[in-house]
């Protein structure tokens, strides 16, 4: 039993606790999460670290820290099979993260496009914190000698960054690190805005009624679902260049485990309405027990506290194990 748990690939990933979680964080990545954990040696993170790169209002950043971590559990991360833990509880996050800063170039981190966008939007805050983000994600994932990295596009460069950064510091010492590889999930969910289906579901998205909250009430969930975005062709169907159809296609296909051939079937001949009305009622019937156990949780401010401390001494104890090891090959002298 031991060995067979050794044996598995180690997972890590992480989001960030800014704001609240969306439609498209849930089934894009977190519901993936959830079904990882028994396949692989799973450990979960909420990346406060780095949200800090863009300025926070102190209250509102610890609620909504909490708030993302009972979400989590909400959503099914159980952390007695996973250490979940809060990034900032461990601190050689931060300590290997300045480590890896001195391997890693001034321009590598220059090219990174996140950082480009980033610093374009936060023009009058491009903090050094936001240029060295990427090594400080490179220690998040090497620190647990993380085989795999479920990671969305806007994340790949970032993750290939961290297997240079791996890659170079085992050839500078010796083989220190696992050099992870990103994780490409079997049933992949992108979801798009439902005001710009060109556009990943964000909330950053100009328009309030293009991105749905797991945490939104039911009357919020459906008339953003009956105000989105679709065609002049009022006809079910998957095809290129129906985005906004094809996208509320993928959402209803996602909650509901139909495929797209009976999706088309069940609205042969139905408006766009009846089906947009159909997604918002799917997609409410599937969030409600997510939102009932995030009730639960989030009253239980002990329990929550009792989960993530737990996780940051599991998370801990690996993290030190590997932190050790750099340093020595390094040169630095132990503390003793
Ligand atoms: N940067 C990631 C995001 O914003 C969050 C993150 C931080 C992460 N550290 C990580 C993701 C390590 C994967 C692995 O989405």
């Amino acid at each position: 039993m031991e060995n067979a748990e050794q044996q598995k690939k180690v997972i890590f990933s992480a989001i960030q606790p800014s704001g609240s979680i969306t439609l498209g964080n849930y089934l894009g990545a977190l519901r993936n999460w959830v079904s990882l954990q028994d396949e692989y040696r799973c450990i979960f993170a909420l990346a406060d670290l780095h949200t800090i790169t863009v300025r926070q209002e102190p209250a509102k950043f610890r609620k909504n820290t909490l708030e993302a971590y009972a979400l989590l559990l909400a959503c099914g991360i159980d952390p007695e099979k996973s250490p979940f833990f809060i990034q900032s509880h461990v601190s050689a996050h931060a300590e290997l993260g300045w480590i890896l800063d001195c391997y890693t170039q001034f321009g590598e981190l220059s090219r990174m496009t996140q950082f480009k966008d980033k610093s374009a939007k936060h023009a009058d805050n491009v903090n050094a914190g936001l240029f060295t983000y990427p090594s400080l994600m490179a220690a998040d994932i090497l620190l647990y000698q993380a085989d795999l990295v479920p990671v969305g596009v806007d994340q790949k460069q970032h993750l290939e960054l961290a297997r240079n950064i791996a890659d170079r510091f085992n050839g500078l010492y010796s083989p220190t690190f696992t050099v992870p590889d990103p994780y490409i999930p079997k049933t992949g969910a992108k979801i798009m805005s439902l005001q710009d289906p060109t556009k990943k579901m964000s909330k950053s998205d100009e328009n309030i009624n293009g991105c749905v909250y797991v945490l939104d009430t039911p009357d919020d969930i459906m008339r953003k679902f009956r105000r989105a975005v679709t065609d002049s062709q009022a006809c079910v169907r998957y095809e290129e260049g129906k985005d906004g159809v094809n996208n509320l296609m993928g959402i209803y296909s996602c909650v509901t485990g139909k495929d797209f051939a009976s999706i088309e079937a069940e609205f042969q001949g139905k408006g766009y309405g009846d089906f947009k009305t159909a997604v918002g009622e799917a997609v409410i019937q599937h969030l409600q027990p997510v939102q009932e156990r995030f009730r639960q949780y989030i009253a239980d401010k002990a329990y929550l506290e009792k989960c993530y401390r737990e996780g940051a001494e599991k998370a801990e104890a690996i993290a030190r194990r590997t932190l050790s090891k750099v340093m020595r090959k390094i040169g630095f002298v132990p503390r003793g």
